[in-house]
């Protein structure tokens, strides 16, 4: 078997982006275009990847050389092609870079949906010595290098749209921009372009021709799934190709058995703070509702059930589990983990380190960080929980807060098993609430409190009988 070495493109401007971001770092499913066409390269199992880069390359490079595609086995070289002066151009700057005996793959950075079977079959068609075009048929080939072929069927050459006749003009089999062609060739015709054309490019297009000329077999793997080989140029386009991929893994997930309210309303995406991968592992019988959107890795145990409009981020939920709608989850990087049968939601919002245990209830307006509870805790309404324990059962009031930060440092609360803090209490850390103890509503609890005691630290209630209120004084 012959080794691949992967040729990526990715050295174009992309103006119609009208973005400061380079093209090929631009995200789909959260992922840098690019980092999704060096995913291929991976699944191809190339022995080496070059990438030229132009536009922005200091920050096309400097995202691309650490963020390691998962499992990336081969060698990663980027080469700068400055200035831009065609797609011949940009290969030829590549060759000096390019290993002895292999066959060349030449993907675009801003292609991001080829299939790896695709590719494997471009590469099987290469091979014996031949060069092998990905192609495609398209209603409308404005723009495309057209595929020119004999009166035998047999491809002559590729003819840019700009230098095209009208009678090529109305060729519908487009080039994708993806070949496969050994070494050697690829080497000797690149030596040969010139740059007489309309745009004055060197095209790497013409080797076709030198190709047929020398009398190397051409062939074209023509597809009819123009996704495939859909480019990014425009907001427009990276939004159609996000639906489209966004689709494919919804249709992947619902063959697993997962049940998607709607297909269409389900995003799955990397962790762009991290580069974590979207990655969702269901259970049997797991239902999301329309509109969630999940990122990075996240389990979602048997029978769990996600209401609609939720955001969920690096967390592990566990069997049985509800997370009803509007519920933000986001474990960032240390993770949240939610029991089996836990209660979360409408509204709320569990942050990095919230760990619940079994049959815990967390409400509406409610917000957790740093913070564990144990089976069968409760929070119900309008509180906080911030670096606190808490233990089986305690029931936390609606309003209450744990006062975790004193300006400069975080301190823990504890609340021991089967509490109950009343509403509107505030627990200024460091202070321990001793099991089975009751904090009466409103108070503000700044000293641990022992086992069992009923603590209260309010504010005496004063009642004067036949109280008059002020009268409004008479204008003028
Ligand atoms: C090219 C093909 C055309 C094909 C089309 C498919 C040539 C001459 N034409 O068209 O037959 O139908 O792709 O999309 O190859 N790039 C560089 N350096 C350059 C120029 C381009 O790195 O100097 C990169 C771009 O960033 C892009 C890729 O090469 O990733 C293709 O360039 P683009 O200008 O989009 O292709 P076209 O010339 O339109
Ligand atoms: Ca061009």
């Amino acid at each position: 078997m012959t080794q691949l070495d992967i040729l990526i493109m990715a050295a174009g401007k992309g103006t119609r982006m009208k973005s400061r971001i380079p093209k090929v770092l631009q995200r789909l499913a959260g992922r840098p275009l690019l980092h999704h066409v060096l995913d291929q390269a991976a699944h191809l199992q190339a022995r080496s990847a070059i990438v030229i880069t132009g536009h922005g390359a200091a920050e096309v490079e400097a995202a691309t050389a650490g963020a390691a595609s998962a499992g990336r086995t081969f060698e990663l070289e980027f080469v700068r092609q400055e200035p831009q002066l065609g797609t011949g151009h940009a290969v030829q700057q590549a060759v000096p870079h390019l290993r002895d005996g292999g066959t060349v793959v030449v993907l675009s950075g801003d292609v991001p949906l080829t299939h790896a079977d695709t590719l494997r079959s471009l590469v099987a068609a290469s091979a014996g010595g031949q060069l092998a075009l990905l192609t495609v048929t398209l209603p409308d080939p404005t723009g495309y290098g057209r595929i020119v072929r004999d009166t035998h069927d047999q491809v002559q050459g590729i003819v840019e749209h700009k230098d095209a006749t009208e009678a090529q003009r109305a060729i519908t089999e487009v080039y994708s921009g993806i070949m496969a062609v050994p070494a050697r060739l690829l080497r000797g015709w690149l030596a040969r372009l010139t740059n007489h054309n309309a745009q004055g490019e060197y095209y790497l297009t013409d080797i076709v021709a030198m190709a047929v000329a020398d009398g190397v077999p051409v062939s074209a793997h023509r597809i009819t799934d123009a996704l495939q080989v859909a480019g990014v140029n425009s907001p427009m386009q990276l939004a159609e190709l996000e639906r489209a991929h966004q689709l494919r893994q919804a249709r992947a997930l619902m063959e697993q058995g997962v049940r998607l309210a709607d297909p269409a309303r389900f995003d799955l995406r990397d962790d762009a703070r991290t580069g974590v991968r979207g990655e969702l592992v269901c259970g049997q019988d797991v239902e999301i509702d329309v509109n969630c959107v999940f990122t990075g890795r996240v389990e979602l145990g048997e029978g769990v059930q996600i209401g609609a409009n939720c955001c969920i981020a690096n967390a592990r939920i566990a069997a049985g589990a509800v997370i009803h709608p509007f519920t933000h989850i986001d474990g960032e990087k240390l993770g949240a983990t939610v029991g089996e049968r836990a209660l979360i939601g409408p509204f709320a919002r569990l942050r990095p380190g919230a760990q619940l245990g079994r049959e815990v209830h967390i409400g509406n307006f409610v917000e957790v960080k740093n913070s564990t509870l144990a089976d069968g805790a409760k929070a119900n309404h309008l509180a906080y929980l911030g670096d606190a324990t808490v233990g089986e059962r305690v029931n936390y009031g609606a309003g209450s807060i744990t006062a975790n930060y004193d300006g400069a440092n975080k301190h823990r609360t504890v609340i021991e098993a089967d509490a109950h803090i009343g509403s509107n209490c505030v627990l200024v850390a460091p202070v321990t609430i001793g099991a089975g103890g009751t904090v009466g509503g409103g108070s503000t609890i700044a000293k641990s409190v022992p086992p069992g005691a009923l603590s209260v630290a309010r504010g005496k209630q004063i009642i004067k009988e036949n109280w008059q209120r002020p009268a409004k004084l008479p204008k003028g």
